[in-house]
């Protein structure tokens, strides 16, 4: 069983029901004790009754039943009552032969017992006394025997409200053991929470000052835990950055031999060929350069470098001058649409950067030939609204999530892209505390992305 909860319920609520049983069992056996002796006394009381009434008449033996015997008896049970006088010598003297059976021959004093007759259960008192006249001496016996139907009611009623109680008792210790066991645990429950909501790349500390005594050793050793998943995450974000600067400077010799060889004469299949290789080369060094960017955006640790005051603009009017040559090649009318001064936000230049460029250059890349590409930077109070947009295919709702995948193209099979320029941006936003959405751009045509930034607090001047 999985649940502590459970489990503890369970090792409570087996012993709670054992303590029930056995006390069920106890109530039901001094009932059974008192409702039995109510019997009998009635019992023996109506057999003295009748044991009173035998006479001698004419010499002989004579028995009256008188009514106050039986009287006794009445009840809503209306139970059967029988009885029997007789002497020794099995002459029946009143009542109901055969209740005292010819082999029995009862000694002098009261017996009690339970037997079946008249095709019933039922209990019996015999009394047996000896009646003396002139020097004759006889023995007379007495039976007076009752169905159990009044004596079962009677013990019913006497064990019935007794269960309930301790019943009631039981459920009312086992709510509040429940109450208890979830309050108890909701410490538990809370960390659980607290680390389930955590990004997945979260690995800082949880503090264990405020918890339970009993779960600090649990969350240091999930603290300690987490510090050797770190040391070795950045052991190996490092030795891939590591190998793909080594990888850069073959690429770049690659590229200046490539340099090289546009300047010789070649016969036609050499420059296809070369022509091959440079585009290759180039590719490799694009690869690269997104590989070093994304690594460099997930490096940065927005915990340890606060946010500083980085105007946006200029990272806009830059990424603009870079994509112009591109732009320009495919006659598009690149826009920004932004206030004359200066825009303040809080975030990280290096960030910014990256994530202004891929948003651009996306928008450049996919917009059609002789499309618009517009960038618009809204100051709006506490937040800064960057928006970029254009008239190119847009991005279906079903995929808005995918994209930011790392080398997810969607159906773009082209070979001018890695699919990391998105992975890029979501590292990035998260970098600066920033929000993002992708939506549809101006007349339902093309994508709009926005990214809401947090405005750099202007301070009024002394
Ligand atoms: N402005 C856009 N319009 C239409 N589709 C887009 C746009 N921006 C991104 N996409 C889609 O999202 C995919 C992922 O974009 P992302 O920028 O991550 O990779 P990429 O542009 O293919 O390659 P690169 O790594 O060079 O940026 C793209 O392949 C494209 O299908
Ligand atoms: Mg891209």
């Amino acid at each position: 069983m999985k649940s502590l909860r459970v489990r503890l319920l369970i090792w409570v609520l087996v012993p709670m029901l054992g303590a029930l049983a056995l006390s069920a069992w106890l109530s039901w056996r001094s009932a059974r004790d008192m409702a039995a002796l109510r019997q009998d006394r009635t019992l023996l009381a109506s057999a003295e009754v009748m044991a009173e009434r035998i006479q001698w008449a004419n010499g002989e033996l004579a028995a009256r039943t008188p009514l106050a015997a039986l009287a006794m008896f009445a009840s809503t049970a209306h139970d059967r009552v029988y009885f029997e006088v007789r002497d020794a010598s099995g002459n029946l003297l009143a009542g109901w032969p055969g209740l005292i059976s010819d082999k029995e021959h009862p000694a002098i004093g009261v017996e009690y017992g339970t037997l079946d007759f008249n095709g019933e259960r039922v209990r019996a008192v015999t009394l047996t006394r000896e009646l003396r006249r002139r020097g004759q001496v006889l023995r007379v016996s007495v039976r007076v025997a009752e169905g159990r139907i009044g004596f079962n009611r009677l013990l019913h009623a006497l064990w019935w409200p007794t269960l309930q109680r301790e019943s009631a008792l039981l459920a009312f210790a086992l709510l509040l053991m429940l109450l208890g066991l979830t309050l108890e645990l909701r410490p538990v429950l809370d960390l659980r929470r607290r680390i389930e909501q955590r990004a997945p790349d979260d690995l800082t500390p949880i503090d264990p000052t405020e918890l339970d005594l009993e779960l600090r050793p649990v969350v240091e050793t999930l603290n300690q835990y987490a510090v050797r998943l770190t040391q070795q995450v950045e052991a190996q974000k490092r030795f891939v950055m590591d190998a793909a600067h080594q990888l850069r400077t073959p690429v770049a010799l690659l590229n200046a031999q490539l340099d090289v060889l546009d300047h010789a004469k070649v016969s036609p299949d050499v420059s296809e060929t070369h022509e091959a290789m440079r585009a290759c080369a180039r590719r490799q060094r694009l690869l690269i350069n997104q590989l070093l960017a994304l690594f460099r955006v997930e490096a940065h640790d927005a915990q340890r470098t606060p946010a500083v005051a980085v105007d946006l603009l200029v990272h806009v009017r830059r990424s603009c001058v870079e994509l112009a040559l591109f732009a320009d090649a495919k006659r598009l009318e690149l826009e920004v649409d932004a206030p004359n001064d200066a825009v303040m936000v809080l975030g990280h230049a290096a960030l910014l950067q990256s994530m202004v460029f891929n948003l651009l250059d996306n928008a450049v890349r996919y917009a059609p030939e002789g499309g618009f590409v517009r960038a618009c930077v809204r100051p709006l109070g506490e937040m800064v609204e960057l928006c970029v947009e254009d008239n190119g295919p847009g991005i279906a709702p079903s995929r808005r999530e995918a994209v930011f995948e790392r080398f997810n193209r969607g159906d773009n099979s082209d070979d001018n892209g890695f699919g990391l320029g998105l992975a890029i941006v979501r590292e990035a936003v998260r970098g600066c505390g920033a929000q993002l959405t992708l939506g549809d751009g101006p007349n339902g045509q093309g994508l709009r992305v926005t990214v809401r930034l947090r405005a750099a607090p202007t301070h009024p001047a002394a």
